[in-house]
């Protein structure tokens, strides 16, 4: 496995790869990798001829008060992980090297950038899309996975590939989960062991939302109702729970196409995210 931390070597490297005919697949992460992220790996190893994973914690995409300096970091053990999952390109950029003095050009999405963490987090999709485009102008990648777990990145990464007609395809890779439910995320570390046990809540959540979609309830009001009675059963204080079209983003109130339903949760330290798609 390669490790390069310069974009202007990455960017040589991708041109020379795609020159000689073999196809790239990224998988873009901010490290502290889990098996989450090592899915995301084998998706891309299946997907693609050779598999370039990136590390940067961006901090475009973090608010003032949030958790920039703790957020965990452990290269070393990343750099394990990547070699023993097959990644074959590590790149691992400073945040210099990625925004220049003086950079002011930004990437915004204007519509399902609104709501959900969106809306707790003002600027956060503007600084996730403007690192993922930098880097799919560095990695120049076939194919980039991303997790459904992030489902509104997903969805709103999918609109800035569309809308600003990036040659690259966005395979969706689903949630990988602790044994109780809780989706793995880099951030549970942040969890006391007391709060850990509670924190599988939110899957139960979305477990208690899907058996009353499946035994026909429709009424968004009534699903929120429930999922909130069972996050509330514990410490965890409810950020968000909302019900959206699964395309547009917006609010729902009775179902009758797909909708996302996504919730976002603070433990004291940690803010949990989750979702499921009812249909
Ligand atoms: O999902 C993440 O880890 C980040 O938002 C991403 C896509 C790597 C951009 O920094």
């Amino acid at each position: 496995m390669k490790i390069i931390n310069s974009p202007e070597e990455m960017q040589r490297t991708a041109q020379n790869i795609r020159r000689a005919g073999k196809t790239i697949g990224f998988v873009p992460t901010m490290g502290y990798l889990h098996a989450g992220h090592l899915s995301l790996v084998q998706t891309a190893r299946t997907s693609a001829d050779l598999v370039v994973a990136s590390i940067f914690v961006n901090p475009a995409q973090f608010g003032p008060n949030e958790d920039l300096a703790a957020y965990p970091r452990d290269f070393e053990r990343d750099e394990k992980l990547c070699r023993d999952a097959g990644v074959d390109i590590l790149f691992y950029p400073t945040p210099g090297d990625m925004y220049l003095e003086e950079h002011s050009i930004w990437v915004d999405e204007e519509s399902l950038s609104n709501v959900l963490c969106g809306a707790s987090r003002p600027g956060h999709f503007r600084g996730v899309c403007t690192v993922v485009a930098k880097l799919l102008n560095i990695v120049l990648p076939d194919i980039m996975v991303l997790g459904e777990k992030d489902a509104q990145q997903l969805r709103i990464l999918r609109r800035m590939v569309r809308d600003l007609n990036f040659p690259v395809k966005i395979i969706a890779a689903p949630t990988i989960r602790e044994t109780d439910g809780l989706a793995m995320s880099s951030r549970n570390k942040y969890l006391t062991p007391a709060e850990r046990l509670e924190a599988g809540c939110l899957f139960q959540s979305l477990e208690k939302a899907r058996a009353l979609f499946a035994a026909g309830e429709r009424a968004a009001g009534n699903i929120k109702a429930a999922v909130r009675a069972a996050i509330e059963a514990t410490s965890g204080k409810v950020d968000y729970i909302e019900l959206v079209d699964d395309e547009t983003l917006r609010p729902v109130q009775t179902l009758e196409k797909p909708a996302l339903l996504a919730l976002a949760v603070k433990f004291s330290k940690a803010r949990l995210i989750d979702n499921t798609v009812l249909q």
